[in-house]
């Protein structure tokens, strides 16, 4: 599948990674988002365009630029809109990376004009639950095509983990557990186990996020 010996062994391949946070508009100055800086992300789509991948980053937002070519950017905002980003690459892709830190929700309504405090007062919030894009991508993923996942938890991780990996139908997945000190949101080190399908755990020591990037696509090259 992939040429070992050479020094661009993903050459002819194509890519897909998810990476940042969604932001989910609440009015047209006001979002939900979280904390993810997308690092981890932009660290993967990089490491597979070095090794000759064409890559497709889709991003939430993030300060982020990609620093090596033969990424196509495309920026995005919401889920929604990141899944119907997805879709087109996905087709094509060898192998998808979803990194990205979708919000689980979105607000049911949007205002169209800013929200005033003095006449709205106090009021409940009503959410609505976000499409699952590794699950989506998941449910149409043909023969040959290699799909990894993240998951982020504060206890149970392995379980969870697993768990994940079948309901989105993804052939690895990378646990980093935020009980570790330097793992997970914001920071620019990370600490990975990464399960296979048959629950087999291979454990990475605390390491920047390029190195991570490396492991994690070294690791994807080497799925069955
Ligand atoms: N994911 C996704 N779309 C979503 C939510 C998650 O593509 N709407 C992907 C993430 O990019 C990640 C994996 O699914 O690769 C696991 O995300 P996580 O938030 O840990 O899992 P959830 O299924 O949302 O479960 P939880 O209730 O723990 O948040
Ligand atoms: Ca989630």
């Amino acid at each position: 599948f992939f040429a070992q010996d050479s020094e661009k062994p993903l050459l002819g391949k194509k890519a897909l990674v998810t990476a940042g946070p969604t932001y989910e508009k609440l009015d047209p100055v006001r979002f939900i988002g979280n904390y993810s800086s997308g690092r981890m992300g932009y660290c993967v789509a990089e490491r597979l365009a070095e090794l000759g991948a064409s890559v497709t980053l889709v991003s939430g937002p993030t300060s982020l630029e990609p620093a090596v070519g033969g990424i196509d950017l495309v920026r995005v905002e919401s889920a929604v809109e990141m899944l119907e980003a997805c879709r087109a690459p996905f087709l094509d892709a060898d192998i998808t990376v979803l990194s990205a830190a979708v919000a689980d929700y979105r607000p049911m309504e949007q205002a169209e004009t800013k929200m005033k405090r003095e006449t709205k007062g106090d009021f409940d919030l009503r959410l609505t639950a976000n499409p699952d894009i590794a699950a989506t991508l998941g449910a149409t993923k043909r023969f040959g095509q290699r799909m990894i996942g993240f998951a982020l938890e504060t206890d149970r991780g392995e379980e969870e983990a697993m768990r994940k990996m079948k309901a989105k139908q993804l052939d690895a997945i990378v646990l980093n557990s935020l009980s570790d000190k330097g793992a997970g949101f914001g920071g620019t080190t990370n600490k990975v186990t990464i399960f296979d399908s048959q629950g087999r755990a291979t454990s990475y020591p605390l390491k920047s996020k390029k190195e991570v990037a490396k492991d994690i696509v070294d690791y994807i090259m080497g799925l069955g």
